[in-house]
């Protein structure tokens, strides 16, 4: 050959496959969070604190982490205002005790002295097993499920990098790999609750976030482990994940899957600070949310009337993300990165073979058949 080259390589270069976030993406991630910490309390001066709900008797809500911050809120003003609330919890003491509380006439600030109707199950979200035996508890019962609240989550600041005993990064089981396997797995309740809503707790941080799906335990070593690329990764798969479940998911089925911002809020996920870093974080309170301001974009997103209408016009328009609620209950665009629909595709079918679900698991559970999971004893 007159080029002296390789007769046999390829003609066309095989795109180079895009490792972390460009510098713009992630200055302006840094943007929106920056932006979010400012001006939240300004953009969410319209709404109400506490959020007025509609009228909930009649609806189950099944909320995770309700033992702290955002989620307790949820929890507490759900079941006051008439939901059937059930706490899914690892601390199932501590939530026995918080019914009780809401219930104390004698407590001013959040007992009303009338029975709710809430109950606590256990569940957690560092064993699959734990999630599995859940989901078959809640589905053996046959009654209907109509909003599921994935809250649960974790963001352990400057911690080492830790496994679950599944063999996963905790952010990335306990921020995305088990609320996922939970919604699938609740399918069957959420059909028979049908309208219903799967919310997933996420985070503006997520625009900080890339998901490396050759890499998803952050073990290659081509990053170095920090707990930052694990919570933003973890809330960015989330997102990409909802967005093809909510695409997979037929428009008859009536279940739609949403992403929330809660703003930043003051809670205990910051509890792995150094406790100088958490002082001065409780210093500024002006630009923070109490957990009840921050409960409001989750409690609008499971029980607002025209979610669903939102949804379904996103769905109409064959949108590449899932709705996103922001923190002052307006829609909100979710990150360039989570608009790719090819990586979300790629984290969609990651995250059900590191769950051990079959690719088609979410077509099958609509359907009402049956399907093998790799944890748990038993089929569901
Ligand atoms: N606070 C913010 O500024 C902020 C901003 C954006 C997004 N978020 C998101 O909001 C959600 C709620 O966080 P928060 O701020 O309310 O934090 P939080 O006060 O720490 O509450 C987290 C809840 O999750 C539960 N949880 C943690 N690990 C669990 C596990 N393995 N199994 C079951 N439950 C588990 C905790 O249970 P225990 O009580 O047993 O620990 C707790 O009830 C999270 O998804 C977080 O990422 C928070």
């Amino acid at each position: 050959m007159a080029d002296g080259g390789d007769s046999t390589a390829p003609l066309i270069k095989k795109e180079k496959r895009k490792e972390s976030l460009g510098w713009f993406e992630w200055g302006r991630g840094w943007f929106k969070v920056v932006e979010e910490f400012l001006f939240q309390r300004i953009m969410a001066s319209h709404l109400e604190n506490p959020l007025p709900l509609p009228p909930l008797d009649g609806i189950t809500f099944v909320v995770t982490g309700a033992t702290s911050g955002i989620g307790l809120e949820i929890a507490r003003q759900l079941a006051q205002a008439g939901g059937h609330v059930v706490m899914a919890v690892r601390r199932v003491k501590l939530a026995q005790e918080l019914i009780r509380e809401w219930q104390d006439v004698e407590n001013s600030e959040v007992g009303t002295g009338m029975p709710l109707n809430v109950e606590v199950m256990e569940l957690d979200l560092l064993s699959l097993d734990s999630v599995v035996r859940f989901a078959e508890a809640w589905n053996a019962r046959m009654g209907p499920l109509h909003v599921l609240v994935n809250n649960a989550g974790i963001f352990s600041i400057g911690e080492p990098q830790r496994f679950s005993k599944d063999g996963y990064e905790e952010h990335m089981q306990v921020n995305h790999l088990a609320p996922s396997l939970l919604s699938m797995l609740l399918l069957p309740s959420l059909l028979r609750g049908s309208p219903s809503r799967i919310i997933n707790v996420n985070s503006v941080m997520h625009y900080l976030g890339f998901v490396d799906t050759e890499d998803m335990n952050l073990t290659s070593g081509r990053k170095k482990y920090t707990s930052y690329l694990g919570y933003t990764g973890s809330k960015l798969a989330q997102v990409k994940f909802s967005s093809i479940m909510q695409k997979r998911l037929p428009a008859e089925a009536g279940i739609n899957v949403i992403c929330v911002s809660p703003g930043i809020v003051q809670t205990n996920v910051a509890r792995d600070l150094p406790k100088a870093v958490v002082a001065a974080y409780h210093l500024i309170p002006y630009f923070i949310f109490n957990a009840k301001e921050g409960s409001r974009s989750t409690l609008f997103a499971a029980t607002d009337p025209q979610v669903p209408e939102y949804c379904g016009v996103l769905k109409a328009d064959e949108w590449p993300v899932c709705p996103y609620i922001s923190f002052d209950c307006r829609p909100m665009n979710a990150s360039e990165e989570a608009h790719n629909l090819e990586t979300s595709r790629e984290v969609w079918e990651k995250t059900l073979d590191m769950l051990g679900l079959p690719s088609d698991a979410l077509e099958k559970l609509i359907e009402g058949e049956q399907i093998q999971c790799k944890y748990g004893s038993e089929r569901h």
